[in-house]
């Protein structure tokens, strides 16, 4: 896989340059930029309102400082861990992320592939664009799918079953998009809703060869998991409209029990950001949450989700799996992350942009990138074995709030 060279500290400029040159997700994004359309790139990197929450994510990881340590041996290095009981190749999984098939034809099922083949789960995003029914076809493999709770529960039983009959290993319930963070760009783009993209964005894509050709090839171009399941409903207009409507502003906890009822499976609930919630979710019978606010596309002026994190390790870390998302773009921050409590991090914009860059292999990509860089950075703290990393790989670092 190729992808367009454009770093001036390297020999590359406006040449097709190997997916292994490329050194970072900085140049992942860089790639995407050029190659995915203005709306759907924006809609990637975007965060609501001020983005105050999204910058927070990614700066207060970058304040955390690791601790180097010499003169150990760390040879033979072990990047394996678990979460939810399964081995796992590195202590990452793919977030959840809507649309990724509009950044590269077939996305989702192109990161799917990366991630089975390097070994860490992919979670489908019910707002995807390849069915689950698809993915699971293309893959073969197990994978967690993240539920949005709709009003119509008929659709969302339905909707479990399939993820159920597809052999999905996880259900991510979402619990932080009740009602929706605005981002300025998605609507001045057009992605609203009812989506209206305008001649700008239209002729803007004219000018993304890679991407159309790769929309060809598509086997979706709407919301897969919603079309042809809702009734009536078929252009993305109109599906866009219907969940709009549809995201149930009065679910709460009792509700937990209700989807417990229909997964019986191991159950994630995303999106806890706060030390009273992480206990409710211990009480609710979750096998995982991930501390998370959304990679600051919800609550904008919420706290970054690392300086949350310790307070709920404290608080529950032992009653339950915690995992972490938000601001994750080096193998340096996953390892500050599991310094602070984390089993694993979800990573979602990393992959996105990978995918953007260059579908399968621009994934694949991005899990390397991270993968290497928290080996060399587990060696350089004096660690051989990713569970080992603990609080001491950190200088001292004050949460915002205790338990
Ligand atoms: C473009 C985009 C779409 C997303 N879509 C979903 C989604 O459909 N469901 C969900 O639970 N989270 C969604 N998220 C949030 C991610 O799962 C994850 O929490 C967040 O991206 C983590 O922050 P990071 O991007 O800094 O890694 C989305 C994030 C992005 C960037």
């Amino acid at each position: 896989m190729f992808a367009l060279g454009h770093r001036a500290d390297q020999n590359y400029p406006k040449l097709l340059v190997p997916m292994k040159k490329i050194t970072c997700i900085a140049d992942l994004r860089e790639i995407a930029s050029r190659k995915v359309p203005r709306a759907f790139f924006d809609y990637v990197c975007a965060g609501s309102y001020e983005e105050e929450t999204l910058r927070e994510n990614v700066d207060d990881l970058q304040k955390i400082k690791l601790r180097q340590r010499v003169l150990v041996d760390m040879s033979g290095r072990d990047l394996t861990t678990t979460a939810l009981g399964e081995k796992i190749s590195l202590p990452i999984a793919l977030a959840p992320v809507a649309l990724t098939g509009l950044q590269y034809g077939n996305g989702e099922i192109l990161a799917a592939q990366a991630a089975h083949e390097a070994g860490i789960p992919f979670t489908l995003s019910t707002m995807s664009i390849c069915s689950i029914e698809q993915v699971a076809e293309a893959t073969g493999k197990p994978f967690w799918f993240q539920l949005y709770m709709m009003r119509d529960r008929g659709f969302i039983a339905e909707l479990i079953g399939r993820a159920k009959a597809a052999g999905c290993s996880a259900l991510v319930l979402t619990v932080d998009l009740q009602v929706l963070g605005q981002r300025h760009c998605d609507v001045r783009n057009g992605l609203s809703v009812p989506p209206e993209l305008g001649l700008r964005n239209v002729l803007n894509m004219a000018t993304k060869p890679a991407w159309i050709l790769s929309m060809l090839k598509s086997k979706s171009r709407t919301f897969g998991n919603l079309a042809g399941h809702v009734k009536g409903m078929e252009d993305v207009k109109s599906l866009a409209e219907w969940t709009a409507t549809q995201f149930d502003q009065a679910l709460s906890w009792n509700d937990i029990e209700w989807v417990k009822g229909q997964w019986p499976g191991k159950l994630i609930l995303k999106g806890i950001l706060d030390v009273q919630d992480a206990k409710l979710a211990v009480k609710s019978g979750a096998d995982a949450i991930v501390v998370s606010n959304h990679g600051g596309r919800q609550l904008d002026g919420a706290a970054s989700s690392i300086s949350i994190l310790p307070g709920i390790v404290d608080a529950v870390g032992s009653e339950i799996e915690t995992m972490f998302d938000g601001g994750i773009r080096t193998g340096m921050d996953i390892m500050r992350a599991l310094a602070l409590g984390a089993k694993i991090c979800l990573v979602g914009r990393s992959y996105a942009w990978g995918v953007g860059a260059g579908g399968k292999a621009g994934a694949a990509r991005a899990i390397d990138v991270l993968a290497k860089e928290l080996d060399v950075t587990m060696a350089l703290c004096g660690y051989k074995r990713v569970v080992d990393v603990d609080r001491e790989a950190v200088e001292v670092f004050q949460s915002s709030r205790t338990a």
